[in-house]
């Protein structure tokens, strides 16, 4: 009896002490992740994200690096918030054109700033394709195309948190059978991590339980000079890209394969981005400025490929991107037109911000010669896209 009661005590002594060292741990945590969040006034703020949709949590995770690269996230669109990096003079500096605060967002034409956009990124002529002899229809929400994944697409939607700590959260996404006009039930996952040397990834996977298409991206607005700090125009841009897919008049790609050599869609040497954007040439006219697929000349190994290399003309701060997509859309922001409140309220004026969105071509399920997108059940969509910071 006194043997058992001895346990007994133990026990509850060990449950107690457990409970005490786990209550450390997390106040350890939460004590780093205050101090992390050195520059709470540029930051967005956790609280501004405070809400829910659809019955499920919306939330604000940070990541942070030891170099002063601080991240926000949040699970709505598993979009990109903040991105503080130094500039040339140390200054810190947030480099995401969008809005800080979910209430815009909730507005409900908040746009694609810093989402993850799927299922589909970008357009599919005339809202439609063809899959083993079987015709899907989808939201026409781009004049005839759909675009982005429809009209509630996975920029939209609450993803889930799966785990998260100080350098890496990951997110997923179940999107069902039927939604927005896709096959299959398709489980997408993200996973965005920072690396002490400045390097912000993106690893992407998706799974489904029919043969469907899938093309991931993430649709973030960047400003290097600083959000908010007017024209992108003179920033300095590189693409490792000798060809690009033209496009119709409704931003759909013929189908050919161009050489850039002797148009202004040669950027294999560092160009000034405004330098040739208002010459007179019906791809320019198209896109209201730069709004092509640049298909990317391919890596030796097959793994992460130089993409991008992007100056901002007042900050030095470079960025840089690398993927393992075959292709990148290189957008200048011509469609921004100050209807969208963003941080600082601010608004998103003309060509204030460009996209390097990585993707697989435009239209794919509609073009057989272009790189596919079909997913098979059993085998898993995976992709990794890095965007990397230096001044
Ligand atoms: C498209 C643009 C579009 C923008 C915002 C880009 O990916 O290519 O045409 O205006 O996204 O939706």
């Amino acid at each position: 009896m006194k043997k058992t009661f001895l346990i007994l005590i133990a026990a509850v002594n060990f449950l107690i002490m457990g409970c005490q060292n786990g209550n450390k741990q997390e106040a350890a945590t939460e004590t780093k992740k205050d101090t992390a969040i050195s520059n709470p006034t540029l930051i967005a703020n956790a609280n501004d994200f405070k809400d829910s949709l659809d019955g499920k949590a919306i939330s604000l995770v940070y990541l942070t690096n030891k170099s002063g690269v601080q991240v926000a996230i949040t699970n709505y669109g598993a979009r990109l918030i903040s991105l503080i990096v130094p500039d040339k003079n140390g200054k810190l500096t947030d480099v995401i054109v969008g809005s800080d605060k979910m209430v815009e967002f909730k507005s409900g034409k908040e746009g694609y700033f810093g989402a993850v956009v799927g299922r589909y990124a970008n357009r599919i002529g005339h809202a439609s394709f063809v899959l083993d002899g079987k015709k899907y229809s989808l939201a026409a929400n781009n004049g005839p195309n759909s675009l982005h994944g429809g009209l509630k697409g996975f920029a939209s939607v609450v993803w889930t948190i799966n785990s998260q700590n100080d350098s890496s959260v990951q997110l997923s996404y179940a999107s069902k059978d039927g939604e927005e006009g896709y096959p299959g039930n398709l489980t997408a996952k993200v996973r965005y991590t920072l690396s002490s040397s400045n390097e912000l990834k993106i690893d992407y996977e998706a799974t489904t339980d029919k043969k469907t298409v899938v093309n991931l991206t993430n649709h973030s607005y960047f400003n290097l000079n600083g959000q908010g700090s007017g024209s992108i125009l003179q920033h300095t841009l590189q693409l490792n890209a000798d060809h690009y897919t033209p496009v119709d008049s409704t931003l759909i790609p013929t189908g050919n394969i161009d050489a850039v050599a002797g148009t202004p869609f040669d950027f294999t040497k560092p160009t000034v981005i405004g330098s040739r954007i208002g010459e007179d040439n019906i791809q320019l006219k198209y896109g209201k400025g730069y709004d092509q697929n640049f298909v990317l000349n391919p890596s030796k190994n097959g793994e992460l490929n130089f993409a991008a290399r992007v100056t901002g003309d007042q900050s030095g701060i470079v960025m840089e991107v690398y993927t393992k997509e075959p292709g990148i859309q290189f957008y200048t922001g011509n469609f921004m037109q100050g209807a969208h409140t963003i941080k600082g309220g601010k608004k998103d004026d003309y060509r204030t911000a460009f996209c390097l969105e990585t993707q697989h071509y435009p239209d794919s399920p509609n073009k057989p010669k272009f790189p596919s997108t079909i997913l098979e059940p059993g085998k898993t969509y995976a992709t990794s896209t890095v965007y990397k910071f230096s001044k």
